[in-house]
């Protein structure tokens, strides 16, 4: 057996004691939410109907660093610190000089790096005597991952499902139902906002945020839980990040380029803050490029703009890049990337030059998830395919420049729940959906009016 490493372990001691949120070290003056009905500056009173106290708290923070609680970091246990590998073999196929490494979020109980968030915001809402959440879920990586937080903390969970993953991942389905949660497919006619959007029956995550949303505004006792795009959500998820550092030191290596794909930002920005905050302090010269589908390219066409976080235009306005709040996406495989907008601290990262975006077309994405498959042994969620292929893009211009290139990626879940999808690229069945300049131009006519430019 050779020396060579391929996993880079942590102990249970070195899962981090706090979370890093970047919002402190931003450029320029913060860009506030807006009240949906004043189009005011929104205050933290403006979330109090569906967050609890603690999240809100941490949303609107300029700490740059927030203690994990011990309950949290004692339920981390279950699956950080978590490892990272060097894909040797891929690197071999590739023939490229570069080296490639990959921070695997798959060894969560649900298979990704949604319960990091999860578990705070449950234990939050707990605190806060709060009895249930619903939510929304894309995948059904999110819907799981809070039912099973939920169940940790006794709290009823209520999940609203978009139509086209409901139909295509049923096990997700049955996943969220195993961990005690309720699930309906979205569009329901459960409310107000499904009704209004019963000619969308693919659905979409803007039209399940609204949903649920709805059902929260509703008790007192009932609040609401993103997957993604909020502050405090990316927040919860630098630790992935945290360990990469501690992981790349003991590889005796530096990235010079970090990749993640990116929905609404949340794997994304846990695994480039903590780095990217060394860009910012430390003048390292790190890049970062969030991998995104041609099919929903929000942060490559989208414009930077004030607008809704869901479809009925229920949440505050943030500033963010969108493709308008009543964009149903097509129905690509990733359904998790597929978000009209963006999660505003990723979007003025981009927006200041800090951050590069790419899009790619679902088969390409694909062609990379089988070329990973095949050579590390671990089949990508489709959400991460997007990564993966950009990537290989750049292990590939590494080899044409004759340059020995560090490039880690974040492999955010594994696809053990997404055989359909890989069924379908299998029997090539799949389409390069793209987005037209005609759906742009209509999804930007409806953009909020009298809201400040940015
Ligand atoms: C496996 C996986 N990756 C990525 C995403 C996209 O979300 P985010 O951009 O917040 O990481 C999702 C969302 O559901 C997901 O399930």
């Amino acid at each position: 057996m050779s020396d060579d490493t391929t996993k880079y372990l942590l102990t249970e001691d070195k899962i981090p004691t706090h979370w890093i949120n970047i919002a402190p070290d931003l450029p320029g003056e913060p860009l506030p939410p807006l009240n949906p009905a004043t189009k005011e500056p929104a205050g933290p009173e403006d979330f109090l109907g569906i967050f609890a106290e603690e999240l809100i708290m941490q949303e609107v923070s300029q700490e740059p660093e927030i203690e994990i609680p011990e309950e949290v970091r004692e339920v981390y246990k279950l699956w950080r610190p978590t490892p990272l590998y060097r894909a040797r073999r891929l690197e071999k196929a590739l023939d490229t000089p570069a080296h490639i490494y990959f921070k695997y979020e798959g060894v969560s109980p649900t298979g990704s790096h949604k319960p990091n968030t999860a578990v705070p915001q449950a234990f939050a809402n707990a605190k806060a005597g709060i009895k249930k959440l619903t939510t929304e879920t894309g995948a059904g990586q999110w819907g799981s991952s809070l039912a099973f937080a939920c169940g940790l903390f006794d709290l009823e969970c209520e999940v609203f499902m978009v139509g086209s993953s409901y139909d295509s991942k049923p096990y997700r389905r049955s996943m969220i139902e195993t961990f005690g949660a309720t699930v309906h497919r979205s569009p329901s006619d459960l409310t107000e906002a499904g009704r209004a959007n019963a000619q969308h029956p693919t659905g979409s995550l803007g039209i399940a945020i609204s949903e649920a949303v709805e059902i929260a505004a509703q008790s007192p006792e009932v609040n609401y839980a993103l997957g993604s795009v909020l502050s405090h959500v990316i927040l919860h998820q630098t630790i992935i990040g945290q360990e990469s550092i501690l992981q790349m030191e003991m590889a005796g290596e530096e990235p010079d380029t970090v990749i993640a794909c990116f929905g609404g930002g949340s794997n994304f920005g846990g695994l480039t803050i903590p780095w990217l905050r060394r860009n910012i302090r430390e003048g390292a010269t790190t890049r970062f490029i969030a991998a995104e589908p041609a099919a929903c390219p929000t942060l490559t066409k989208g414009e930077y703009a004030y607008d809704f976080g869901d479809t009925q235009g229920l949440t505050p306005m943030m500033p963010m890049y969108t493709l308008g709040h009543d964009f149903v996406p097509p129905p690509v495989h990733a359904g998790g990337l597929r978000y009209h907008g963006a999660s505003p601290l990723i979007s003025a990262l981009v927006h200041g030059g800090m951050v590069e975006a790419r899009s790619v077309a679902q088969n390409d994405t694909f062609a990379a998830g089988l070329q990973f498959a095949r050579t590390e042994g671990i089949i990508p969620a489709p959400e991460p395919t997007h990564a993966i292929s950009v990537a290989i893009a750049e292990a590939e211009a590494a080899k044409q420049a004759g340059e020995e290139r560090v490039i880690l990626f974040g492999l955010c879940g594994h696809g053990n729940f997404d055989m359909a999808s890989y069924d379908a690229y299998l029997a090539g069945n799949l389409e390069n959906l793209e987005f037209s300049q005609q759906e742009m131009d209509e999804a930007m006519a409806k953009l909020p009016d009298g809201v400040p430019a940015i």
